[in-house]
């Protein structure tokens, strides 16, 4: 076939193709054009008028409205609940369905991450949502706490102060790094004192390939400017008991360490035990701050857990599992509540042996790092 033949049909193509994408993106233009959509929140308390076409989480983020949110919007977390009383089909999407239960249901509760702003809408929204914040902080310092943990220490803007609970998580949102365009956000526990309101300390363990954990450990500097907001969850402190059970693994830690400091600054007189899961002696950090703790606070035990230690770790405590710590260590639930932290698969197994031994979901609490 004559050269220039092909050339013709290739050029005819590449044109056809070029109008075709100009038609597609005209038409989801046309197509999503919502315009300007009203938002009445619990019964005129507060009226939005919003650009349509976003999800409702990050809409209501544009308006300064936090709603919590630990995987960011991937359907994961389940926590991003809001009731939606008018304005979306009532019928759940499939991402919703693990979620949402028989009575939420009836009361229209859906995931804002999930749901559309497509019109007008009317919402409820819990009133304490509304004291969530959002802060731009100087990141003061960035420590080694282990080869895949970095402490953020970051200090709020002059005159700004934050109130929370230990054992509540921020959302910390990532910026544009190296070849990842996108922004994210993601659910870091407050590992710093509830007593410190103008500085946050967090704990990031690098997750390969995450995008978030990617950011702070490759491009994140010392005096950069972070984003984050709230604080959010129901991670904190009940103590009607004697004995505090505390239980984390990994950078699970963070939360754990802010309620020992709680504890300890209160004078409250619970005894302590907390159980620290790692694989190897490189996996363990803030050991001498705890062992001090020990040492200045008889209530306070500490017992540190390797997995996998090592011939040079030259190991003398625990070793397996903390769930053999578990099984080991504690008797029954009498006057006792749990605070666990970590990975699904650890607390899983540890909530096992805690109900074997008489927990209850009432004294069992936990965050869990997925
Ligand atoms: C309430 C709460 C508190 C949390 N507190 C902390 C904290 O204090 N410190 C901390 O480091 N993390 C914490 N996390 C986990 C954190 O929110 C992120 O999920 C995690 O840092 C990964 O984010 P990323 O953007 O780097 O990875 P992504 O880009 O979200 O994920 C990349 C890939 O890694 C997988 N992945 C995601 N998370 C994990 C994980 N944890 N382990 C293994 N694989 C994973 C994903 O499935 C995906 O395939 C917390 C989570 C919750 C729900
Ligand atoms: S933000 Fe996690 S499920 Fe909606």
């Amino acid at each position: 076939m004559d050269f220039s033949v092909i050339l013709r049909a290739v050029g005819s193509l590449a044109v056809i193709s070029g109008v075709l994408s100009v038609m597609i993106s005209i038409s989801e233009k046309v197509l999503n054009n919502y315009g300007i959509c009203e938002i009445d929140i619990n019964n005129g308390a507060r009226l939005l008028k919003v650009e349509g076409g976003s999800t409702l989480l990050n809409t209501l983020a544009g308006e300064k409205i936090f709603i919590p949110s630990a995987c960011g919007g991937k359907a994961t977390c389940g926590l991003c609940k809001v009731k939606v009383l008018e304005g979306t089909p009532s019928g759940l999407l499939p991402t919703e369905e693990p979620y949402i239960n028989q009575e939420e249901r009836k009361q229209n509760v859906r995931l804002s991450c999930q749901v559309k702003v497509k019109g007008n809408m009317k919402l409820e929204i819990e009133e304490e949502l509304f004291n969530i914040k959002e802060f731009i902080c100087d990141v003061e310092d960035i420590t080694d706490m282990t080869y895949d943990i970095k402490r953020v220490r970051l200090k709020l803007a002059p005159g700004e102060t934050i109130n929370f609970k230990a054992g509540q998580f921020m959302q910390f949102y990532s910026k544009p790094y190296g070849k990842v365009k996108e922004v994210v956000f993601r659910a870091y526990s407050i590992s710093s004192k509830s007593s410190e309101h103008d500085h946050i300390e967090l704990l990031f363990r690098l997750v390969p390939g995450g995008i978030c954990t990617g950011y702070v450990h490759q491009a994140l500097k010392v005096g950069d400017k972070a984003r984050m907001s709230g604080p959010y969850g129901d991670f904190y402190l009940r103590g009607n008991c004697e004995e505090l059970i505390m239980i984390a693994g990994g950078s699970g830690l963070a939360p754990i360490r802010s309620l020992v400091y709680e504890v300890i600054e209160n004078n409250l007189p619970h005894k302590m035990r907390f159980f620290f899961g790692a694989n190897t002696l490189k996996d363990l950090y803030y050991m001498e701050e705890f062992a001090q703790i020990q040492k200045d606070y008889p209530q306070f035990t500490f017992i540190p857990c390797l997995a996998f230690p090592e011939a040079e770790d030259e190991w003398t405590g625990v070793t397996g599992f903390v769930t053999v710590a578990l099984e080991q260590q504690i008797q029954n639930g009498e006057g006792k509540e749990a605070y666990l932290c970590g990975s699904p698969g650890m607390l899983d197994a540890c909530i096992k042996i805690l109900k074997d031994k008489g927990f209850t979901d009432q004294t069992i609490f936990y965050d869990k790092f997925s």
